[in-house]
């Protein structure tokens, strides 16, 4: 049960202070900003590799072997409950974006948010309405071609031969979301350096930390003279580098630090008890 502590409360409004005094603030988010939402984490309590174990790193080697069979398999539809893609996917299909992704939308709709970099691939940041956006993980909702990176949206695709190939360039496509042992698609891993290393202050949402090249981004920006802002109710391996750290689901957490910033800084508006 979230309580909301005096020393939480003067972390908030410390918070709020650093992030009105700074330029430039990027959110890195991970799983834990969805929980919320229903969607299981990945580690930790109820974490999905934290009851099936990690999967091996050889999925995208599997696709690449045969493109063909993946998506035929696909189609046949045979994850079952008991397997943790089925429990993603049930879990995403009823998700909506929770009052945390709400709170980065308003962020970025009052400019003290220049960009989310996520890990999630669940799409709720743009269903709540983020705009600069970066899904380093991909996006579910998405089509990627492994040969020129082309995206389509899934929906209203046409698989009209499997494995399906690029109109532009002939190569096979998969879905957008990263597998285990697929490199990040360059163009996004680039434009998330360039945000880390922009950055003079970048909140950690609901995110563990372990998983590179995203965990490296709050790293580059802390040695370019970032601060840093852990929003997540455990602690992390990135929490030494941490300037702030905020304990508690970033659901409530962020309103109530958004509520500062509306206030200049402050749990309510100048002037009031
Ligand atoms: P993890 O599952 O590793 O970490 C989730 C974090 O969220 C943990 O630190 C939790 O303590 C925290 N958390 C739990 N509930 C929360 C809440 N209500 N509010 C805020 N935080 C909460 O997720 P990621 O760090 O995103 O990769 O994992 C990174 C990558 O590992 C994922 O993108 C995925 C996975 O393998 C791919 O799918 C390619």
């Amino acid at each position: 049960m979230f309580e909301l502590t005096p020393e939480l409360a003067r972390s908030l409004d410390e918070a709020a202070a650093l992030i009105l005094r700074s330029k430039h603030v990027v959110a890195l988010a991970g799983a834990g900003l969805s929980v919320e939402s229903g969607i299981p984490p990945f580690r930790g309590p109820g974490g999905l590799w934290t009851k099936y174990g990690e999967p091996t790193n050889l999925s995208y080697r599997e696709f690449i072997r045969d493109p063909g069979e993946w998506w035929e398999a696909r189609f046949r539809n045979e994850d079952r409950p008991g397997d943790p893609t089925y429990e993603l996917k049930v879990a995403v299909d009823q998700a909506r974006p929770n009052p945390g992704h709400h709170a980065l939308v308003e962020m970025e709709a009052m400019g003290l948010l220049k960009c989310v970099v996520t890990q999630n691939v669940d799409n709720l940041h743009r269903e709540a309405g983020s705009r600069s956006l970066l899904e380093i993980h991909g996006n579910r909702t998405w089509l990627r071609c492994v040969g020129c990176g082309d995206r389509q949206p899934r929906e209203g695709y046409h698989f009209d031969s499997l494995p399906p190939l690029c109109a532009q360039c002939g190569g096979v496509i998969k879905m957008d979301t990263v597998m285990f042992g697929e490199p990040i698609p360059e163009d996004v891993l680039l434009a998330s350096r360039e945000q880390a290393e922009s950055s003079d202050c970048m909140l950690l949402v609901g995110t563990s930390g372990t998983v590179n090249p995203a965990a490296r981004l709050p790293l580059v920006a802390k040695e370019l003279g970032a601060s840093l802002i852990e929003i997540n109710p455990d602690e992390t391996t990135l929490t030494p580098w941490c300037d702030i750290t905020l304990r508690g689901p970033s659901g409530e957490l962020l309103p109530l630090l958004v509520k500062r910033l509306k206030n200049g800084g402050a749990a309510k508006p100048a002037g009031r008890a």
